[in-house]
């Protein structure tokens, strides 16, 4: 397949780079000894995971689907977690999944008799420290919904509960920063982690970042995982798919307010929304530090506030012109909506053999079942 022909907006996910990430983590796994899960909150594009299984030991999830996404399609460990279950998520997860982990001492209290028997359970823990740059994603942010803090805790949780989860990073490339912080629940809650089988340690560890030192962090998780005789868990998304998928859009039209506009036929409200809830633009692949054309790449929305980015290309853009929007894969497929009915992207895998593979591709009639019943 010519990935000229192919229709715009379009998500292309490159195995050869997946992999590339992948072979971190399974480095980090055999100089560590820890086990890694899959954050489909984070990517959740299964048909990738025939790539990904080798490599990781299974998946977590923040809510039912995505636990049964995970059993279903992924296999291995099923980790259920939700900031709050009812008891029909529990009657729905509880028979696909090797642990749950509550989010509050009522949860635990609430779900435990009908869980016990079914999976190992757990409980997030608010270690009241984090690595996140953004307050709107910093678990240990102040009046913090996520977990127990320690001044709630008592030994009698070690009753029902075999495992503690902690997550407290977010794209953290700093992994003396990290250490400090595991350091520090090594110390607080020593009394609690001797007696555990489990730990899971959360996401947001950026060691597939060109440049982690990927064997330091090793080093402190072996050291931290023999201290407390424990069986320690990551819960990677980012990290896995970053720098692995591009957004590819065309260029439709071209205004001018004072600043010229390229708009495309995509938005970042429908197509890749952290660009806007987290004000970070994209980097298009096709601009150059050094050009002299600068365009604002606006969306296609009706948001006014709605745009890629601004940057500088070498020569004016043209109408039709393709531009690719890099490192496109993490929060995004998971996180696609219909706003303004816009088309949505189709989703293609660029196998390491060169075969483009379409993993899926969206037409009204996905559009309109969105909204109600169509008979
Ligand atoms: C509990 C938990 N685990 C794992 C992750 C995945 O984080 P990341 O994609 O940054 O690795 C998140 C992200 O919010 C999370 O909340």
């Amino acid at each position: 397949m010519n990935t000229d022909n192919l229709q715009t907006p379009y998500f292309m996910i490159d195995e050869s780079k997946l992999i590339d990430n992948l072979e971190k983590a399974k480095l980090l796994k055999q100089l560590s000894g820890v086990k890694l899960v899959l954050a489909l909150k984070c990517f959740s594009t299964f048909g990738t995971f025939e790539t990904i299984k080798p490599y990781l030991d299974g998946t977590t999830s923040s809510g039912p689907y995505e636990v049964q996404l995970g059993h279903e399609e992924f296999g291995g460990e099923t980790h259920a977690y939700s900031v709050g279950y009812s008891k029909a998520d529990i009657e729905a997860v509880k028979g696909l999944s090797d642990k749950i982990i509550f989010n509050s001492l009522s949860q635990l209290e609430a779900h435990y008799s009908d869980c016990y028997e079914h999976a190992s359970l757990g409980l997030r823990i608010n270690p009241e420290r984090s690595m996140a740059g953004q307050d709107l994603a910093n678990p240990a942010r102040p009046y913090s919904r996520l977990g127990v803090k320690q001044a709630l805790l008592s030994p009698e949780v070690l009753d029902k509960v075999e495992g503690f989860m902690f997550h407290m990073n977010c794209e953290n490339k700093d992994v003396d920063a990290f250490i400090a912080i595991l350091d520090h629940i090594s110390t607080t809650f020593s009394d609690y982690l001797d007696k555990l089988s489990w730990l899971s340690l959360g996401g947001g560890i950026f060691f597939t970042y060109p440049g982690y030192p990927i064997e330091k962090l090793a080093f402190a998780l072996k050291a931290f995982a023999q201290k407390h005789d424990i069986q320690l868990y990551l819960e990677p998304g980012e990290a896995i798919i970053t720098r692995t998928a591009d957004l590819v859009v065309s260029v439709i039209d071209i205004v001018e307010n004072e600043k010229k506009t390229a708009i495309v036929d995509s938005a970042t409200e429908a197509h890749r929304l952290d660009t806007l809830i987290y004000n970070e633009p994209a980097s298009v692949r096709e601009a150059t530090e050094n050009g002299v054309f600068n365009y604002v790449i606006g969306s296609c929305s009706c948001l006014a506030g709605d745009q890629f980015c601004e940057t500088q290309f070498e020569t004016p853009l043209k109408i039709g012109q393709k531009l690719h929007l890099m490192d496109s894969a993490g929060y995004t497929m998971v996180k696609l909506n219909w706003f303004n009915g816009l088309k949505m992207p189709s989703i293609y895998y660029q196998r390491i053999d060169g075969r483009i593979e379409c993993l899926n591709s969206f037409n009204y009639q996905d559009f309109k079942a969105t909204l109600g019943k169509t008979h």
